[in-house]
């Protein structure tokens, strides 16, 4: 095992070490790394080269998702490609996207999605088979020996279908909403109706026997937020990985979304804590939804952009000292395909504020957060080789 210090230096590498060793050389060589950080970051990183290469550095994966934009925009594509060494879909393996109409499935858009990646030879994460939110609306009026067919079709029909080809599937999506009142703040839902918190370890049973090469994730959001839903859904979602792996259900990885909201409160170093009790439950860890939110920044853009990379880097800092994250994916590459272009529209219809949570922005350009990732990335000790 090695242990690098990127950024102390070009590369330099500190030879041999364990964890212990990581540990001394982390405290002796602090300060080092501070310095000469800056003098690295000065040497005028170029914000264009592949993020992804940085991230290699640091033992991890990095890459964003994306969803048609690819076909439509050349420069989109690009990015993905320049920058992606792990990649996902946004909406097109989602439930209500491969069958908004009825039990057949339309598996079109998803088959050209997941090409791209396979073109690109690009590891593809698939995005999600269970989701109790969004459900397509002709679920409603379904019995519950209905839905529980339609579920367990789903899982053999689309996990059957990808099997070898998809690296990972994020087989259940936020389990948890504190708001529906639910005994266990389990989210309400067709999927919830059909078998109640069941659906999750027999989502995860039979995605395994469906593929069993797929890395299978449980999928969870809001753990970064400072505030009482991020206060429930973190032990809770703990409590359902413990007892998941106690019962032997085949879950490999937690994923974490990170779509970080300063206006909740955000604590980094407390989010870090809680990434390391995870770590100790034995699965590796994703980060696979990155953005932060900006709707309650200065509208000056300068400033706006910097708010934005220092919340990047400070995230960043923290998810990367733990040693079982294996990957970071942002959702979205640029701000001209972002879920916030929607939710500023439904908070002011008039004039929305276009939102700038990405690394690029509108005009393909980078911001100050690529920057930042890209420092995060050159700055870690590298613990995972
Ligand atoms: O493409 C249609 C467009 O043709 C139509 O004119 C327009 C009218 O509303 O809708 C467009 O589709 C929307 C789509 O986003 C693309 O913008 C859907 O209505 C809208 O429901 C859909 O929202 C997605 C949302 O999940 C629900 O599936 C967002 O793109 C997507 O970013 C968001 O992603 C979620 C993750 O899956 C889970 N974690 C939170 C994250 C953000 O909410």
């Amino acid at each position: 095992m090695t242990a690098t210090l990127r950024g102390a230096g070009a590369g330099q590498r500190v030879a041999k070490s364990g964890p212990d060793r990581r540990r001394m050389l982390a405290g002796s060589l602090a300060m080092i790394m501070t310095l000469t950080t800056r003098s690295r970051l000065a040497q005028a990183t170029p914000d264009d080269g592949s993020l992804g290469r940085s991230a290699a550095g640091c033992g991890v994966r990095f890459g964003a998702a994306y969803d048609a934009e690819v076909f439509e925009d050349a420069g989109y594509a690009e990015l993905i490609r320049r920058h992606s060494t792990v990649t996902g879909n946004l909406n097109a393996f989602k439930y209500d996207w491969l069958r908004p109409k009825g039990p057949q499935a339309d598996f079109h858009m998803a088959d050209r999605i997941l090409a791209f990646a396979a073109e690109a030879r690009i590891p593809f994460t698939a995005t999600t088979l269970f989701w109790n939110d969004y459900p397509a609306p002709w679920l409603k009026h379904l019995s519950v020996a209905e839905l529980r067919r339609l579920f367990d079709a789903h899982v053999d029909e689309v996990v059957g279908r990808y099997a070898g080809r998809i690296a990972a599937w994020v087989v259940v999506n936020e389990p948890f909403a504190p708001w529906d009142g639910e005994p266990g703040i389990y989210r309400k839902g067709p999927w919830y109706a059909a078998f109640g918190p069941g659906y999750i370890e027999r989502a995860f049973r039979r995605a395994r026997a469906a593929d069993p090469s797929a890395r299978l994730i449980l999928n969870e959001g809001f753990c970064e937020r400072r505030d009482d839903i991020g206060a429930a859904v973190r032990p809770a979602l703990r409590g359902l990985a413990r007892r998941l792996l106690d019962d032997g259900v085949p879950v490999d990885t937690i994923g974490l979304q990170g779509h970080i909201q300063p206006r909740y409160g955000v604590d980094h170093v407390a989010y870090g804590a809680y990434l390391a009790e995870l770590a100790d439950l034995g699965l590796s860890l994703e980060i696979t939804e990155l953005d932060v939110d900006d709707s309650r920044m200065p509208g000056d853009i300068e400033v706006r952009d910097r708010q934005v990379a220092e919340q990047y880097r400070a995230f960043l800092d923290q998810v990367l000292a733990v040693p079982r994250i294996r990957s970071i994916m942002t959702w979205g590459i640029s701000d001209r395909t972002t879920w916030y272009s929607d939710v500023a529209k439904a908070e002011n219809p008039v004039s929305p504020r276009p939102p700038r949570p990405l690394p690029y922005d509108r005009a393909m350009q980078p911001k100050p957060a690529t920057a930042a990732i890209r420092a995060a990335f050159e700055t870690c000790l590298e613990p995972r080789r």
